[in-house]
């Protein structure tokens, strides 16, 4: 088993030096949900999702030797330009947990500024943005400082299996349109500690595919994912849970391949609502969805019996509806978005956003 616990990550006595990296991250958008979890950040059942564009995390990461060693991180944390003491102890709680992979993170201080492209208070979830872009740049700075990771299938693998520590979706970032994470015998060299990238068996029609992100409600949610995750262990639906994913997992990569949309929409809208019917019959319940997200998932599906266009939605762990279509379709779903949807979003908001590049370093 792969194992990236590493004590030559060491700087050696009276080595002194000084860096700076920077990358830009982005959000992803699950088809295939991971809903449960075990050990390490391990997942119950294997995912796939879009890697987005605009929705993107950029984060600064600067270090220096310590002036006296010790055996604790330092770190000062901005979020915005302000200082941010609630993800500042986060951080450290993550960076902490990973010490047996860069042993170099108790020699160093690090300064680490961080910024969203979207709202803060979107409603949007930032974890997998966010740890993507902090693991790849932990990468660089081991690139930087032990001249390793030069192979660049080298160095997204580990920038993904640290992004997993960090945020299990996080992992699925580093790559660019399309990811998986977790084993499945669909999948050659797919692994539950790291995602591999899935755009080359991607019918080109995915390619491009927009993911408008309709802004319901911009709330903190209720009740966080990790806690979410931690109800799946008494789900009394957990079991079939995991096996639907897999058939589901197998029958969506053969529609991703072929480019039948239908197939495609019918599989990742009921994913999302079986997720959100996962929350609902945890114990205790809860609901994130918001009457406006029902409102809008029955005006879109009258507007697709009413036109035939491909357009589909989805959710993530919370009230905000993604839209999926192919770009050809663009003009006719936009004035509906315009025109239908737009007043049930909070404040008219929404994010353009569409399958994208991958993190960038700056
Ligand atoms: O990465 P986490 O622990 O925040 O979990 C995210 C879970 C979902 O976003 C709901 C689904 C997924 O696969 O991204």
């Amino acid at each position: 088993m792969l194992d990236y616990t590493n004590s030559d990550l060491r700087l050696t006595a009276n080595q002194s030096l000084s860096g700076k990296t920077q990358w830009i991250s982005p959000s992803n958008l699950a088809l295939i949900k991971y809903w449960g979890k075990y050990g390490r950040q391990l997942p119950r059942n294997p995912s796939i999702s879009f890697t987005l564009d605009t929705a993107a995390t950029t984060t600064t990461l600067s270090y220096r030797t310590k002036e006296t060693p010790g055996d604790t991180i330092k770190l000062d944390f901005k979020f915005d330009g302000q200082p941010n003491e609630a993800f500042r102890a986060k951080l450290v709680k993550f960076l902490t947990s990973i010490v047996d992979i860069f042993p170099f993170l108790t020699q160093l201080a690090f300064s680490v500024e961080s910024s969203n492209s979207f709202p803060h208070s979107a409603g949007i979830a930032s974890s997998a943005s966010s740890m993507s872009a902090l693991a790849l740049c932990l990468c660089t700075v081991e690139k930087e400082i032990f001249g390793t990771l030069n192979d660049k299938t080298e160095f997204y693998k580990k920038a993904s299996y640290v992004a997993r520590l960090g945020s299990g979706s996080a992992c699925r970032s580093v790559y660019d349109t399309m990811a998986v994470w977790g084993e499945t015998p669909e999948v050659v060299g797919s692994s539950d500690l790291y995602a591999v990238p899935f755009r080359e068996q991607l019918h080109e029609i995915y390619h491009d595919f927009h993911d408008d992100i309709l802004i319901v409600s911009k709330g903190e949610k209720s009740v966080s994912s990790s806690a979410g995750h931690g109800l799946m262990e008494g789900n009394i639906f957990a079991d079939n849970r995991y096996a639907q994913a897999n058939t589901r997992f197998a029958e969506l990569q053969v529609a991703l391949k072929n480019g039948d949309l239908e197939a495609f929409g019918q599989i990742t809208e009921n994913e999302a609502l079986t997720l959100h019917a996962l929350m609902m019959t945890s114990e205790p319940s809860y609901i994130l969805m918001r009457p406006n997200t029902l409102a809008q998932i029955e005006l879109l599906r009258e507007f697709r019996n009413d036109t035939k266009l491909p357009v589909y939605f989805s959710l993530d762990a919370g009230p905000n509806l993604h839209l999926l279509y192919p770009d050809n379709i663009a003009a006719p779903v936009q004035d509906f978005i315009e025109a239908t949807l737009l007043p049930l979003c909070e404040k008219g908001e929404i994010i353009k956003d569409r399958a994208g590049k991958g993190p960038q370093e700056v």
